[in-house]
């Protein structure tokens, strides 16, 4: 199993560009389920959890061209089973993600429940909910979602009681098929969501309100191929500006869109960095100075993301002062302050707040990944530790982020892969 090993203290400096927005390529790929016409994407980034999903579409029979350059062309047409595999489910939770299409369109699916997570119980209740409300039939039958509709699915009028980003994705793939209109109330606002929303409107979908907490669709009989090319990824911009942060670098990141990462780079100049944008770059200097402590609290867009709570407890466990992180998304994301303990951070765990007292320096010490976010996190603590850490588990990261080991040597970082 390969592992990271990273020499720490070095300042990054540089310039790289951001990748394809995981979160968004995801529920993207399952939408082509929705048309039998061939679906060109482009800006799709290389990591496991793509691939899984494209191996997913390929199961029920779906064709998936894959060119150099990562774009792709998805003919759905050729699909000859609604079944999602556990064997597959259970190494991607997005896969839940094909219900809501294949339901709309075939009228059937078999999607394996996901099952356990290291964040936290993360059930798929509302998505169901969402889908019986709009006139489909589920039941659990040996560990797998059966879903049916005789005919279309029906627009409804669809409240979610928490705030879910695959929940909304999924409903909103089915509405774009199903008979007459559709209310998302409490929507997700993600730009993800938006994403997708205009993916499918190339397709020919009608969709009001996205990037706003009520989207209204109006379910029409088909929807066509498309072009489409996928938005800047948002976390992974995040997290290689804490790199340049926690290191007091000054890095440049390209292809990348500041409009949606406001609550992130507000934290960050509030830690004392220097934040200029353009219109598809984002620059942070941080002039050699140490991070001041901020505090923070995860909830959905527009607020601070979850998905960059664990960087930011990184960037508290080296800064001035003593930051206060408080997670209200998932019920058992803090399993990374744990192996940063080891490497000599100071973090008091109570419930779902942590309080992080900054060290002028963290220790390299072996740590393991226990998610994706969180083994991002662990590799930004190995890049301010004395000593060379070796994070173990990497597969995690894998999932997220494109070529990390390249981007970060591109930004002077000591970084290398190791098989073990
Ligand atoms: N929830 C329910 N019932 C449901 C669905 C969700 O109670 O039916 C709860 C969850 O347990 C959680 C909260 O709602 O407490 C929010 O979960 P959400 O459904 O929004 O999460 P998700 O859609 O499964 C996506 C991202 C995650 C990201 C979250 C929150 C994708 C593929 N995944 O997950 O990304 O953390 O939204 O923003 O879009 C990651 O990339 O590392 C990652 C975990």
């Amino acid at each position: 199993m390969d592992k990271l090993l990273i020499k720490g203290g070095a300042t990054l400096n540089g310039g790289i560009r951001i990748s394809g927005a995981k979160n968004a390529a995801l529920p993207i790929l399952a939408a082509t389920l929705l048309t039998e016409q061939p679906v060109h994407l482009s800006n799709l980034p290389h990591l496991h959890d793509i691939t899984t999903m494209v191996e997913l579409l390929g199961v029920m029979g779906v064709e998936a061209v894959i060119n150099e350059d990562m774009s792709v062309e998805i003919n759905a047409g050729t699909i000859k089973d609604q079944k999602a595999p556990y064997s597959l489910v259970k190494t991607m939770r997005a896969s839940i993600l094909v219900l809501g299409p294949l339901v709309a369109h075939y009228g059937r699916a078999s999607v394996s429940l996901p099952g356990g997570c290291a964040i936290g119980s993360r059930p798929v209740d509302l998505h169901i909910m969402g889908l019986e409300a709009m006139g489909a039939e589920v039941q659990i039958v040996d560990g797998y979602i059966e879903a049916r509709v005789d005919g279309r699915l029906k627009g409804a009028e669809i409240e979610f009681g928490v705030v879910t980003v695959t929940g909304t994705e999924n409903i909103l793939m089915a509405a774009a098929l199903a008979e007459g209109q559709t209310i998302i109330r409490n929507a997700a606002k993600e730009p993800e969501v938006v994403d997708l929303a205009n993916c499918l409107k190339a397709m020919g979908a009608k969709i009001e309100g996205e990037g706003t907490d009520t989207i209204v669709v109006e379910g029409v009989e088909s929807l066509h191929g498309c072009e489409y090319s996928v938005m800047p990824d948002r976390i992974e911009t995040g997290t290689y500006l804490v790199a340049g942060a926690v290191t007091g670098g000054k890095v440049t990141l390209k292809n990348t869109d500041a409009s949606i990462m406001k609550s992130v780079l507000d934290k960050l100049s509030e830690s004392g960095a220097k934040i200029t944008t353009g219109d598809n770059w984002i620059e942070l200097d941080m002039e050699g100075k140490r991070p001041k402590a901020v505090s923070i609290t995860t909830a959905p867009y527009p607020d601070f993301p979850t998905d960059m709570q664990a960087q930011f407890t990184v960037l508290n466990s080296i800064a001035d002062g003593t930051g206060v992180v408080e997670e209200t998304v998932f019920e058992n994301r803090f399993m990374h302050i744990q192996e940063l303990v080891r490497m000599g951070a100071i973090a008091q765990v109570n419930g779902n707040e942590a309080v992080i007292t900054g060290q002028e320096k963290l220790k390299a010490a072996p740590v393991m990944a226990t998610d994706l976010r969180a083994s991002a996190s662990l590799v930004l603590a190995a890049l301010v530790a004395e000593g060379e850490t070796l994070v173990d588990r990497i597969y995690h990261i894998d999932r997220g982020y494109e070529c990390i080991e390249e981007k970060l040597q591109n930004l002077g970082a000591t970084i290398k892969r190791v098989a073990a």
